[in-house]
């Protein structure tokens, strides 16, 4: 006889709706194969990469480390990359992809008035900026980024 578990395991991340992590995810156990339900968007993903890149480069302005790198081309990606089922790429979102884009681009320019701390909290502010419409569940963990 084939035993079928299953159960139901909430796990808590950030969702977009709430500050407090409130999200399910199921995990099915059939005896054999554990399977994993809960499958992240493609920018879910992508929004997870860009927050750690950014609290490296946090670090490194704050330790005064001169800026070798380059503008991470995978963060164009926003442009394309799938969201979750509930989510719609509206002309809001579009309008501040483009904005966060040419302003994290402008932390690595060379010849500049602005320093790289102000360079930096600019396009981390238009993270918040789209935020504020699309997504406002991480917003906390966003202001962190910022240098004070
Ligand atoms: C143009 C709008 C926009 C910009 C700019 C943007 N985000 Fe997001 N972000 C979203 C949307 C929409 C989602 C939800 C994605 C989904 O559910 O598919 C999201 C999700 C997230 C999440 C939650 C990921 C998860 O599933 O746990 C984090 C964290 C995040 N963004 C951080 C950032 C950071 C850091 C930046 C800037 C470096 C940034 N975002 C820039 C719109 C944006």
């Amino acid at each position: 006889m084939k035993i079928v578990f299953g159960c139901l395991v909430v796990l808590f991340f950030l969702s977009c709706n709430t500050t407090e992590k409130a999200e399910k995810k199921e995990i099915i156990v059939d005896g054999a194969k554990t399977y994993d339900v809960y499958q992240p968007s493609e920018m879910s993903t992508l929004m997870k990469g860009m927050y750690a890149y950014n609290m490296q480069l946090k670090a490194d302005i704050e330790a005064g480390k001169e800026l070798t790198g380059e503008f991470p081309e995978a963060f164009l990606n926003i442009h394309s990359a799938v969201l979750s089922s509930a989510k719609f790429r509206t002309d809001n979102f579009k309008h501040y992809s483009a904005k966060f884009i040419e302003a994290q681009q402008e932390i690595f320019s060379q010849d500049t008035l602005t320093t790289a701390q102000d360079r930096y909290n600019n396009a981390i502010n238009m993270c918040l900026s789209c935020h504020k419409t699309e997504c406002t569940g991480p917003i906390p963990k966003i202001k962190k980024l910022l240098i004070k």
